[in-house]
This record gives C-alpha cells, structure tokens and sequence, in this order.
C-alpha cells in the first residue's frame, strides 16, 4: 500500500478501508513522509469527503500516533472541549465545579492561537501554576481533589499536528471530517470516558452559522460514541464574548467571580448547562434538574470556589488570588470607549473584539509570540443593550507600548448599533446526544 493509492481512491469519491485509514494516520506522524501527498489526501477529502465510519476510524488511528492517556481512576471520568471563542472561560470555573460535585474531571487544553483565548495561558496567569505536569502526578491529583487541568503533552497526536500545518497552507481547514477528527483525536487520546462538546456558532467562532456547527457536532458525536466514549455535544452562541472579560488574568477573574457568586449571566447560564451534562453522563445526576441543583449547591456553598484553590494549591499555585483578585497580574494603563452614536447593540463582530485584546498583547499573532498576562479588555455591554452616545461600551486594559487608538477603532468597528430595538440572542441553540438532535425553540 502507498498513499497515491490511498489519494485514487478517495479522488474516485471511494470509502477508504481501514488499513488505508490507518496507513494515513501513520504516515502523518512519520516525518519522512511527502507533504504533497499528504496534501493531495487532505484535499482529496476536503472535497469528496468521508463517511462517518471512516471519520471515526481516522480519529482513532490519529490518536494512537502518540501518547494516549490510559487514567486508571475510579469512577467516570469526564472531559469538556469548546471550539474556540472570545471570553469563554466556562473551562475555568467548570473544571472544579464539577469536580466539588463528585466528578472526575480530566482536562487537557490548548494554547490561545489567533482572535481566541487558550486555557492554559489563563492558568499561567495565576502566579506560581504549573500547567506542564507529568502523567503520573496529572493522575495522582485527578484520583486526589478530582481534577486538574494540563497543557497537551508534546506527543499527543504528533499526526494531527502534521496535518494542521498542512491544512493551514493547503485551504482545507474547513473540513467537517478534518476538523472533527483533529480534535476528536486529541479527546480520545485524552482518556476520558465523557465528553461534553461546546460547539460554538457565530462571529467570533469557527462555524459561522448554526447549520455548520450542528453538522460539526453531530460528526464529533459519532466519533466520541463509535469509540466507546459516551459524548454530548452543544451549540451554543459565540455572536459575541461569552464573558464581559477577554484576556488571561482578566478570564481568571471572572471565573473566580463565577464560582465566587458575583459572576452571573450568559457565562455562569452556558457554565451551568454543560455542567448538568458532566455531572449526568459521570453518573451523579439523574436529570437536568438534580444536576442544576447540585452546581448551585456548589456555588452558593463555596465548595465550587474551594476546590478551584485545591486545583490551584496541587498545580504549584498561589490560591490566595481566589480570595483577593487584585494579586493577578495587573495592566497599568486603561482606556474607556464610548458609543459614538445612540441606539441599541445589533450585531458584534466578536472576531474583532479577540483581535483588539490581542493587539493590546492579550493573544498571539505566531506561535512563539509572548503574552501580556495582564492585558485584554471588559465588555460592559451586549447585543440588545440600549446606549446613549458617551456610554462606555468597554474598557481596555493595557501596559506601556501598546497603542489603546487602533484597539479602540477595532471596537467601534465591532460594534453595531441601529435605532431599533433589538432582543438578546439566545445562548443555546440545539443538543446532539446519540439519540439525535434537539434544536431549542423561543
Ligand atoms: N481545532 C482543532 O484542534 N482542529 C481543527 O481542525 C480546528 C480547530
């Protein structure tokens, strides 16, 4: 076998056999391999695409090119990935929420890469955490507290790293089986038992519309499920920032708002609705209801907050942030901008919102880029909000070198506002478990 049989079959619109899948995935973590050919596949099934059997198996083989992490813990172990948006830290406050209900909570996350933010730059921003860790002790404090949260080990899925690189210089990243499969590799090879799955849709995310990010789902559903791994996924909305904060140390303050009580809204709502899910498919809930009752429980007790400082105190970190905000890392400089016209919010470019945090240094334009912990900007207003010109929209919060002007044009740019009245959009648009698919109504 060789891959220019492998590209002729798929060319033919044919359905690659198992031993081809896996020939692919091997070859993609092999170095010696040919970009080209690789290439060729890629665009090969970017255009005739892949059954979901085929797209299930893809994953798999691609997981087992590197590290896959067997825990060993008792009980359900439970994961949750979001694809990607701006002022979403529901990771942050989900993680030991859950994990102060019971659940056993294994997470490894990414690195923040263009307009979007990243978890474990989040994490860094608390002084003193550790998010490189090894297997064992990862394990240790999971079977421990009941959770932690790590940065991906270096070889965990060495072929999806290949193919991303390719992808990006060849036009096939929007690739529902290559997308679903390049996470749903780096999940299975994660080890959880459950994934809960937040498919973001909007400006700021990477399916534009519902249809897209219901079509995304369904095919990471099915690649969770043929792979023994119980998965529910949500399309949730990303038509602007999740949380009013966008940056690292900033999203650390809002998680901690959250589990503090003092962080309410569509954060703490979205938080709240994959919560349930966690604690239902780890077995501790029956239902939705029990389930919501349980994290408020959490919440309103303190326990949420409490196990975040474990999670903190076993990572190396100062928890003392939990109780006093201001010991993380702070901007020097703030600039308010105003509404320069009356109205209500229509619509949010929320791309644009990322990119104006990571010009204040808040995010990475190249993978090497160093980030200002500090920096980023808080949105006091959303879509639906009426405001009179001079109202603040948002505030941005940076240090010296950085030019608040171009931040702030981004902003206003971002923003849209119209002499009509305008309803806020709802969060929530559709569930996809293996029985189907949900679609909320108003
Ligand atoms: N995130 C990934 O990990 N892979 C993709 O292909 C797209 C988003």
């Amino acid at each position: 076998m060789d891959l220019i049989d492998i590209i002729e079959t798929k060319k033919q619109g044919g359905e690659l056999s198992k031993e081809q899948i896996r020939y692919f995935a091997m070859a993609a973590a092999d170095e010696n391999s040919l970009d080209y050919q690789l290439s060729a596949l890629l665009m090969a099934i970017r255009l005739k695409g892949m059954t979901a059997r085929e797209t299930a198996m893809l994953s798999l083989e691609m997981a087992n090119t590197g590290d896959v992490l067997v825990p060993n813990i008792d009980g359900i172990t439970v994961d949750k990935h979001s694809t990607g948006g701006v002022g979403d830290t529901t990771s942050l406050a989900l993680v030991p929420l859950v994990a102060s209900c019971g659940g056993k909570v294994i997470k490894m996350s990414g690195r923040g890469l263009g307009h979007t933010g990243g978890t474990i730059d989040k994490l860094e921003a608390i002084p003193g955490m550790k998010v490189e860790i090894p297997e064992d002790i990862f394990i240790n404090i999971v079977k421990e507290i009941g959770c932690c949260i790590v940065g991906q080990s270096k070889n965990l899925v060495p072929a999806d790293k290949r193919l991303y690189a390719l992808r990006d210089v060849t036009a096939t990243v929007d690739s529902v089986p290559l997308i679903a499969s390049s996470i749903m590799s780096k999940k299975l090879a994660g080890g959880a038992d459950a994934i809960v799955l937040d498919v973001k849709f909007g400006s700021g995310a990477l399916m534009k519309t519902v249809d897209e990010s219901i079509e995304l789902a369904k095919a990471m559903v099915d690649i969770g499920i043929k792979n023994g791994r119980e998965t529910v996924a949500f399309i949730t909305s990303m038509q602007e920032p999740l949380g009013s904060h966008v940056g690292n140390a900033l999203e650390v303050k809002d998680a901690i708002d959250l589990l503090s009580g003092r962080t309410k809204g569509p954060l703490l709502e979205v938080s709240l609705i994959l919560g349930e899910q966690m604690l239902i498919l780890s077995k501790l809930a029956d239902d939705e209801n029990t389930a919501r009752q349980m994290l408020l429980y959490a919440l309103s007790s303190g326990r949420g907050l409490d196990k975040f400082k474990q999670m903190i105190r076993a990572q190396g970190g100062d928890d003392s942030v939990c109780d006093d905000v201001s010991l993380l890392p702070k901007a020097k400089l703030t600039h308010v901008v105003k509404a320069n016209k009356n109205g209500y919010i229509h619509t949010v470019d929320t791309q644009r919102i990322g990119e104006a945090s990571r010009m204040l240094g808040a995010g990475r334009r190249s993978k090497d880029d160093e980030l200002d912990l500090a920096a980023g900007l808080i949105m006091h207003r959303r879509i639906g909000d009426k405001v009179n010109i001079g109202d603040s929209i948002c505030t941005l919060y940076y240090n010296p070198g950085k030019d608040p002007v171009s931040a702030e044009e981004y902003i206003l740019s971002a923003v849209n506002i119209d002499s009509e009245e305008v309803k806020a959009p709802r969060l929530v648009y559709a569930k996809i478990t293996k029985r189907g698919t949900h679609i909320y109504e108003d």
